[in-house]
């Protein structure tokens, strides 16, 4: 059973900040990634959409055998939450561990919530933050353009409209005296710089890929399924849109030259398929 590979998707290319942390935390583990490049972003789409795909999207993985299952995508695990219940394996999303990460991170008690409008929309952070502690004081802002930008490669933190976008959306946040950031998205780390130039360094930002890689150590620890084997594992990637299309921005995400096997599939065939032979 150890030997089975985590299973990680996202809507795009967004997991991938989460990949490169359970590369770190878990380097022996071989990992099964894909991204729905072709549906891409989920984000500004209705519930009942996002629902569907990320089914579709976790039924992928299943078939691939993978012993857990990481939604990598801040949208999906605000909104598809049914997952939690509905699969075979166990399953994370990003926003408890990153809730989490952010109240015990928290000073005065103000933290800034960012992610895509489906994800505000929900609540989904402030709903945990305030389980744990209702008096945090709580401040959410919908920032759908960043995804568009990161998604295209406007990542530089001196690039103008990258500067200017995170101004217009996180003006009224800054005045608010906040000293922590949920980066509720996992596209947004990559603009972390400039995120940070902008609220200045006595701001905590809350990298959400990050804090759901230690977790879900935490869980294959607890369940008993780390791969105990010394040799380091192997990452595979799917893609619904064009293989090279991710092997020109995935670097930029996995903050690294890496070797890897990148295979182009149609979710919808593939989990039409899935759903003819269950
Ligand atoms: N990476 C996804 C998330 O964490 C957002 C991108 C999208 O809108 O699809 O919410």
């Amino acid at each position: 059973m150890s030997e089975q590979a985590i299973g990680v998707f996202d809507s795009g290319l967004g997991g991938l900040t989460a990949v490169k942390e359970l590369i770190k935390v878990l380097p022996q583990e071989n990992i099964v990634y894909f991204g729905d490049t072709a549906r891409v972003p989920y984000g500004t789409r209705s519930d009942k959409t996002i629902k569907a795909y990320a089914r579709q999207d976790a039924d992928f993985l299943l078939s691939k055998g993978v012993k857990l299952i990481i939604a990598a995508c801040g949208t999906v695990s605000s909104v598809a939450t049914e997952l939690y219940d509905a699969l075979p394996v166990p399953f994370t999303g990003v926003v408890v561990p990153t809730a989490t990460a952010a109240i015990r991170a928290t000073k005065n008690g103000k933290i800034g919530i960012i992610g895509t409008p489906a994800t505000v929309n929900s609540s989904s952070y402030k709903t945990e933050i305030l389980k744990r502690n209702e008096r945090i004081k709580v401040y959410q802002q919908a920032c759908p353009l960043f995804v568009p930008l990161v998604e295209n490669g406007f990542i530089s933190a001196d690039d103008p409209i990258v500067k200017l976008t995170v101004e217009r959306y996180l003006s009224e946040m800054k005045g608010e005296g906040i000293d922590t950031l949920i980066l509720g998205c996992t596209h947004f780390p990559i603009i972390a710089q400039a995120i940070s130039d902008y609220l200045g360094k006595n701001v905590t930002l809350i990298d959400s890929g990050k804090e759901t890689a230690l977790y879900a150590a935490n869980i294959l620890g607890s369940a008993g399924l780390l791969n105990t084997s010394n040799t380091l594992g192997s990452c595979t990637y799917y893609v619904s849109d064009t293989v090279d299309g991710f092997r020109r921005t995935a670097e930029v995400f996995l903050g690294r030259n890496v070797e890897y096997e990148v295979t182009h599939i149609n979710i919808e065939k593939v989990s039409s398929g899935l759903r003819a032979k269950s």
